[in-house]
């Protein structure tokens, strides 16, 4: 089946978070199975895009309200992603470093609406001009979420109307919320159907992808149900939609996250040679970062903002360095400004306990993976989560709040065939409490080691899910 990805970010052309890591290794596995897959991003002005070779396959422009929008479809040349990937240049809109964010000030760009909305029409637009529709358009996140509305609702895409889609929710803390009248930049529909762009109000691009797409998947079971009780205030709408709802636990690309053949740690490793492998690269992690190897080492990566419980992190860390227990902590992450400060300032005062990197470092990231005892996610609110996963890989012991795709994926070592460390209070006293179990179990070495034997042995690959994918592309049948 033909199956073409929208979405924001696809690693590794254009990478914030685990969405990335998604739309960048579902496609090619689900073409490793016999599909047929695409992935479309915007043409972002960053470093990946500068050092790689794109052929031009479509030149176009629509009207967005006043304004001309000109722009090109480009396909990726002389690089093997395992699908084709095809970027779109919007020159005045995407011609920029930042995805979300500009890298400079810290904020979002003014006119997000204006640049995935053009985005999204140029996508159509395109899709219209090719001789064979595809078998299914698989939307992710609300950058994309307007897709569904546009190809049932605006008459300029007609041609695209009994295509199914597929809207995916791989975060719902973000709606892409708008006022309403922004309707009006967008391709004409009747006016009578403006109900199913609007949520609360406003102009909801996750909401409009919910209520128009075909089907809706989550990227974990437990996701799906949390997503009723808490959605930033989607609740009803996800109740509303339940049947055609459902949680598809996310994979990870075993290709890249393989410590034998990652060339982005200090040493590789093997199952059979874990221990010695495990001690060399922590070594090499706490030489550059001055810490003691011989304590126990508890990592966290990630976006530094509310959702993945960073705001926890600085009094967590504080108690234990200040308690008789000796602990090294590792931090790496981007986010917050204030919880920037707090690190940064932590990071002098508690040097050879403590060390932060304030930036997006995907060799690091690996680095720590590859030396860390543990890794640390007391998330308040995790979809899926795909950092325990390239954790367990590299033999590093999760330590999670038990929630969303963390509940799905992590078992606690008190029950049977346990592996990992879960709390299920967001609290400074329920988190404490983990990571004290953690300081306990690596000193009880034999018990330590035989988990992560079993971790190692863990099977999170694309394998089982891509089937799942199959299978519900295939129900879906146009009329
Ligand atoms: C988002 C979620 C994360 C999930 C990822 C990929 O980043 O926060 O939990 O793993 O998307 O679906």
């Amino acid at each position: 089946m033909h199956i073409i990805h929208f979405s924001a970010e696809c690693y590794p052309a254009a990478k914030v978070g685990g969405l990335a890591d998604v739309v960048g290794s579902l496609p090619k596995y689900l073409n490793q199975s016999g599909e047929q897959c695409e992935a479309v991003i915007p043409k972002y002005d960053n470093v990946w895009m500068g050092h790689h070779d794109f052929e031009l396959v479509f030149e176009h422009a629509f009207s967005m309200n006043y304004e001309r929008v000109l722009f090109t479809v480009q396909r990726l040349k002389d690089h093997d992603l395992g699908y084709p990937l095809y970027v779109i240049d919007i020159p005045g809109r995407f011609d920029r470093p930042g995805i979300y964010i500009d890298p400079w000030s810290g904020h979002g760009y003014w006119d997000e609406f204006e640049r995935f909305l053009s985005f999204q029409i140029a996508a159509l637009e395109w899709l219209k001009s090719r001789k064979k529709n595809p078998g299914v358009v698989h939307c992710h996140d609300h950058h994309t979420g307007l897709i569904p509305f546009m190809m049932t609702q605006c008459n300029r895409f007609r041609k695209l109307s009994n295509i199914p889609s597929v809207m995916t929710v791989h975060t719902a803390e973000y709606h892409g919320e708008y006022p309403i009248d922004n309707y009006k930049l967008m391709p004409a529909f009747h006016i009578d159907n403006i109900g199913l762009l609007d949520w609360d109000g406003k102009l909801n691009s996750l909401a409009s992808g919910l209520k128009n797409a075909w089907k809706i998947t989550t990227v974990s079971e437990s996701y799906m149900e949390e997503l009723a009780e808490n959605s930033n205030g989607l609740e009803l709408l996800f109740k509303q939609e339940s049947d055609k709802s459902a949680g598809i636990l996310n994979g990870i690309d075993a290709e890249v996250w393989d410590p034998q053949t990652d060339d982005l740690l200090d040493v590789n490793f093997s199952f059979k040679n874990r221990q010695k492998g495990k001690r060399a690269n922590k070594e090499k992690l706490c030489q550059q970062f001055n810490l003691d190897p011989d304590l126990p080492l508890i990592s966290f990566i990630g976006r530094l903002v509310r959702e993945k419980g960073a705001d926890l992190l600085p009094d967590l860390f504080k108690n234990f360095i200040y308690s008789e227990k000796e602990v090294n902590f590792v931090l790496l992450g981007t986010g917050d400004p204030q919880l920037h400060q707090i690190f940064s300032n932590m990071k002098s005062n508690h040097m050879g306990y403590f060390d932060a990197t304030l930036e997006y470092n995907e060799k690091l990231a690996h680095q720590i993976y590859g030396g860390s005892d543990f890794i640390l996610m007391p998330s308040r609110v995790e979809p899926c989560g795909l950092n325990q996963m390239f954790a367990m890989c590299y033999g590093t012991v999760p330590i999670v709040r038990a929630v969303g795709g963390l509940k799905d994926t992590v078992k606690d070592i008190d029950e049977d065939e346990g592996y990992g460390i879960t709390f299920s209070e967001f609290s400074l006293q329920a988190a404490s409490n983990a990571l004290q179990r953690a300081v306990d179990l690596y000193y009880n070495k034999e018990q330590f080691h035989q988990i992560r034997k079993e971790i190692m042995k863990l099977d999170f690959s694309w394998k089982r899910s891509t089937q799942e994918y199959v299978k519900m592309y295939k129900s879906l049948k146009p009329e």
